[in-house]
């Protein structure tokens, strides 16, 4: 049994007639204002003899953003038993992002009606035919079949369990993808699906019960899917935490009965592709297989989801393994802390005082306030590497989810020039993401009586606190940071569009976004200022 073989699924494009197509499930989409809902409403409509119009009237489709119906047909005219029809919004917001919505509820649906087979049509979006929108939108369309085919069903034996999807087809019309060769086409469509592979892997460890995901097994897991993908993978376990002096990380998991991991994994392009300075990537990820809260213990409730507490770490991984397939022109580090947060005779107390690895000491007023204590060691490590940027992703602070929902992730960046480049990753990638403000005056809030640093700061802004905790730990004017709390979004706990409930990968595919635009850029020389 294992959930990391992950069998890619089928996906290609179709150029015959839609209406052939050997499928058992067509997924088609409707504008809400456009005369007859759109031409491929239309067109299909036409074709059933106008019951598709019928059935959008008696349901009350109105092809708002997110509505869906779905028709069952036996005419024959069409192959396909079942017709769904997606609700694309207005035309002239149709874009990769609704796209990815589209092709991924289509998967979904179809799974829960044991279709294994589904054709959707490719829509392009309005005005002057632009290639590289319509590549977007391909992309949109491969990441979104593989977003919603997800599912996590390791663990259940009674139920029947349905079965998996297994090909999608695009379809579309030469016309929509003039000046593009079939090979472009194919290309975007399989890059989508790799971005969506990758957040899989991510939704699947989040997935994972903590019985099964220590600190151990997911760094074995890491090591297995860094070896199929030909990343480097160093793990280093409690006597090379110990040299490398990252009591912190140690402190956190002194509770459990495992032992912590740092799992380091580096991606290096081929020498002959790179010219001039190139920045080196740091991705950091918090790693808490499980967060107890430690002899600060959390109640029930807010433990009873604490596995997702690794959200940051499988993120980062995901994001590696697409980042050394699609082989972007930079060298990316994934760098994860992996720990369980326990309560425990052994265990870190409040009030003790512990030497993090850059020689800061923190004093302990929360042990549930751990996963700062682990990246605050993660992020020392990284900077011995002589990175350029490094961005981590945790699931840090309730307080994040309380100021912004569980939707959106918080965005923490200290330098402007990174800031746009991340919002150009999370604008490409759909994610959610709200710049939150690394706000000085509440540094003291941190100020400790006995040691350089307290681990947590007052009742309001915890977000905030816990970010410029983090900031205390990175170089000031040598490295790039952006720190993004995605204690909300990692998790859905109620189904939404193309998600089920459970992990969501999310920060996974604004990650590789990111290092794809960011390794394109040539590093000014540091000796003469000048770009070489
Ligand atoms: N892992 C939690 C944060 C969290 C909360 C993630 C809800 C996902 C959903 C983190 O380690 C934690 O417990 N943070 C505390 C910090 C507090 C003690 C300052 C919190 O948010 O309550
Ligand atoms: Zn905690
Ligand atoms: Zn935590």
């Amino acid at each position: 049994m294992s959930a990391m073989n992950l069998r890619s699924m089928k996906i290609s494009l179709y150029t015959n007639d839609l209406f052939d197509a050997p499928v058992d499930f067509l997924g088609i989409l409707a504008f809400e204002d456009e005369p007859d809902r759109g031409l491929l409403f239309a067109q299909v409509n036409r074709t059933l003899g106008g019951a598709l119009e019928q059935a959008a009237r008696d349901e009350r489709f109105e092809g708002k953003v997110g509505q869906s119906l779905v028709f069952n047909n036996s005419t024959g005219v069409i192959k396909a038993r079942r017709v769904m029809v997606f609700g694309a919004g207005p035309k002239a917001g149709y874009g990769p992002h609704i796209a990815r919505t589209f092709t991924g509820l289509v998967a979904r649906k179809a799974m829960q009606v044991q279709a294994k087979k589904v054709a959707v049509q490719l829509v392009v979006p309005d005005g002057p035919s632009d290639p590289a929108r319509v590549l977007d939108v391909i992309k949109s369309y491969g990441e979104g079949a593989v977003l919603g085919a997800y599912r996590f069903d390791l663990y259940r034996t009674r139920e029947p369990v349905p079965a998996s999807l297994e090909e999608v087809l695009v379809a579309f019309v030469a016309e929509d993808v003039i000046g593009l060769t079939g090979a472009q086409l194919r290309s975007s469509l399989l890059e989508g699906r790799t971005f969506g592979e990758a957040a899989t892997v991510a939704r699947t460890l989040v997935d994972e019960p903590p019985n099964v995901l220590n600190p151990d097994t997911f760094a074995e897991r890491a090591r297995r899917l860094a070896k199929d993908h030909h990343l480097a993978c160093r793990v280093l376990g409690p006597r090379e935490l110990e040299r490398q002096g990252m009591e912190l990380l140690l402190g956190v998991c002194r509770g459990s009965a495992f032992d912590p991991r740092l799992v380091h994994l580096t991606y290096t392009p081929e020498a002959s592709k790179t010219r001039g300075r190139r920045p080196v990537i740091a991705l950091v990820g918090k790693g808490l297989t499980f967060d107890a809260g430690g002899l600060s213990l959390k109640t029930n409730e807010g433990m009873v989801d604490m596995k997702i507490d690794m959200g940051g770490a499988a993120s980062v991984l995901g994001a590696m393994l697409a980042i050394a397939d699609l082989k972007p022109d930079c060298e990316v580090h994934g760098m994860m802390g992996i720990a369980e947060n326990m309560p425990d005779g052994r265990a870190i107390r409040p009030g003790d005082v512990i030497k993090s690895k850059a020689g800061t000491t923190v004093e302990i007023m929360n042990t549930d306030a751990e996963g700062r204590l682990v990246l605050a060691d993660v992020l020392a490590y990284a900077q011995d590497q002589g990175v350029t940027d490094i961005i981590d992703v945790a699931t840090l602070t309730g307080a994040c989810v309380v100021a912004l929902g569980p939707l959106t992730a918080g965005a923490f960046v200290n330098d402007e020039a990174m800031a746009l480049d991340m919002q150009k990753a999370w604008s490409i990638s759909g994610e959610r993401f709200w710049r939150m403000p690394l706000e000085q005056d509440l540094r003291k809030q941190l100020e400790s009586r006995v040691a350089d640093l307290k681990n947590v700061g007052d009742r309001y802004g915890g977000a905030i606190t816990a970010a410029l905790f983090l900031e205390t730990f990175i170089e000031k004017g040598k490295v790039r940071w952006a720190h993004l709390d995605v204690a909300g979004p990692v998790y859905a706990s109620e189904e939404r569009n193309l998600y089920g409930r459970g992990g969501t990968g999310f920060g996974v595919r604004t990650l590789i976004e990111y290092v794809k635009l960011r390794g394109a850029q040539v590093l000014e020389d540091p000796d003469t200022g000048a770009s070489s």
